[in-house]
This record gives structure tokens, C-alpha cells and sequence, in this order.
């Protein structure tokens, strides 16, 4: 998964307070930053490494990712797939519009983070946590989700398109893939602990699934506003996604 994270929010601004209602991802704080930098990067997507950050303090802003709002506010809800979940934010929105949420994480501390704000946010019974581990040999059940969504979980370059394909097998017939990350434009290279190699475009990501007719798919590279750093003191500034969208046909 990602170094997705350059983007944590400061501890006072969890819970979205700094008028971004969709905002979710900005740079983190020097101090959050240097957690990765002082990190072998090939413990970047542990559970242990995880499990540390996630223990310091909540992490995420609560609020849904921008691109899952774009994407899931016009489809019908139906059985969604959430993939390195984190906190929740993304799954407890999806369930709160009436969706069967599956969301997964390598991290436990994390899924019992999410599982505590799925309960305040009333929407526990919509969603079944799940711990895994997408670098295994884990496989999510196939055709079986009406969205798959995955937000800034960024592996290796080597293993992405791996893991990107076991994800598309979990598509259901008419359903959709939302796969959204962090481009090297914003979070590589630079001050950043983060070889700009680490980042796909869309389009390597598309070329990489290589998904066949069945399929129609949008690939994206948008930017969006975002605080940094978070909280007060930052400034408004524009980062940029690479975001893959692609609709399995139905049968
Ligand atoms: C940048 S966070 C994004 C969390 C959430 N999707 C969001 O947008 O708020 C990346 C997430 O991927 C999870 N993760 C890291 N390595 C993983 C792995 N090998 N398998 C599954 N999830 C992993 C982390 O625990 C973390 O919650």
C-alpha cells in the first residue's frame, strides 16, 4: 500500500473541521512525515508499521475521499468492496446511503477505530470489517461487490497491477471500479520520503489491468484543493490524484 501518506491530517484537525467537506488526504505534519522517513520502506505496508500509526492517534479526517463522492453519489447502493479502509470514513458514507459495506485493513487498531465510528454514526449493522492483508495471497470473493473502491493504498509499483487485478475480480457484472492514489506530481520525490517512481499515472494503472472489452474505463489524473498542512495554519493548495474509474458490462 501507499506510502499514501504524506497526507495525514494534525491531530487537532481530525474530523474534517477545516472546511473541506470532502477532503481527506493532505501533506502531514514534519513529525508524520519523518515516521515514514525513518521507516525501511519495505515496512511501509505492514501491519506493524500500520498498527504504530494508527496507535499514536486517529489518523484521517473522518470525512469521504472526494473521488468516492464523485463517483458513488449517482449509483444505485447495492454491495461495496473498501479496500485498506482505515479509519472508516469511506465505508460509513457508503453505508449511510444504503450500501452493504465490506472494508478491510491490514491494521486491527485501525478496523477498531472504524468499527467504533461505524457504531456512533449508526450504521454498524451496514458493515462487515475484515482483516487482511492485500499483499497475500488474500483474494477478495469474485464478481461479488456492485463497487470496489480503493483510496490511496499504494504498493509497490512491482505488486500493483497484482493487486489491482484481484480487485477487479471482485467487480460484480454492471458494477464499477474505483481506484484512487496518490501521482507523483504532489506526493514523490522532492521533500518527500517518496521516490517519484512509487506513484502510477491512471493510465499506467489502466495499461497495467489491461481490463479487455468488458470493461469501460476512465483514466485520470485531477487535481483537487486541499489544507496544507492541515488544521489552521496551512494553506490552501492543489494536489493531484490518479484516479481509475472502470465499469464492468453486464451480463
Ligand atoms: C493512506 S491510508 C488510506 C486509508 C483509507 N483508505 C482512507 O482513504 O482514509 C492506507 C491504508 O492502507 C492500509 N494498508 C497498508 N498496507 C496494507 C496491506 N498490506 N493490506 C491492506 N491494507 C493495507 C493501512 O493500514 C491504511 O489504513
Amino acid at each position: 500500500m501507499a506510502p499514501a501518506h504524506p497526507h495525514d491530517h494534525a491531530p487537532d484537525d481530525h474530523h474534517g473541521d477545516h472546511g473541506h467537506d470532502h477532503e481527506h488526504h493532505d501533506h502531514g505534519s514534519a513529525e508524520q512525515m519523518a515516521a515514514w522517513r525513518d521507516t525501511d520502506p519495505s515496512l511501509w505496508f505492514t501491519e506493524a508499521f500500520w498498527d504504530d500509526r494508527y496507535r499514536e492517534r486517529p489518523i484521517w479526517s473522518g470525512n469521504a475521499n472526494q473521488r468516492l463522492v464523485e463517483t458513488a453519489t449517482e449509483l444505485a447502493p447495492g454491495r461495496a468492496l473498501d479496500v485498506g479502509c482505515g479509519e472508516g470514513g469511506d465505508a460509513i458514507w457508503l453505508a449511510a446511503r444504503g450500501w452493504q459495506v465490506t472494508a478491510t485493513d491490514v491494521s486491527p487498531v485501525a478496523l477498531e477505530r472504524a468499527r467504533e465510528a461505524a457504531r456512533a454514526a449508526g450504521v454498524a449493522d451496514a458493515i462487515t470489517f475484515e482483516h487482511s492483508d492485500g499483499r497475500s495471497d488474500w483474494a477478495p470473493p469474485a464478481g461479488a461487490h456492485d463497487l470496489v473502491t480503493v483510496s490511496f493504498v499504494q504498493f509497490p509499483r512491482a505488486e500493483l497491477t497484482g493487486f489491482h487485478r484481484k480487485l477487479a475480480a471482485a467487480v460484480a457484472p454492471g458494477g464499477t471500479l474505483l481506484i484512487t492514489a496518490h501521482h507523483a506530481d504532489s506526493h514523490g520525490g522532492g521533500e518527500t520520503p517518496f521516490s517519484a517512481e512509487l506513484f502510477a499515472t491512471a493510465a499506467e494503472m489502466a495499461a497495467g489491468l489491461d481490463l479487455g472489452p468488458d470493461w469501460q474505463v476512465s483514466a485520470t489524473d485531477p487535481t483537487r484543493e486541499a489544507v496544507v498542512p492541515p488544521g489552521p495554519g496551512g494553506r490552501p493548495t492543489t494536489v493531484r490524484d490518479a484516479v481509475l474509474r472502470a465499469v464492468r458490462a453486464p451480463v
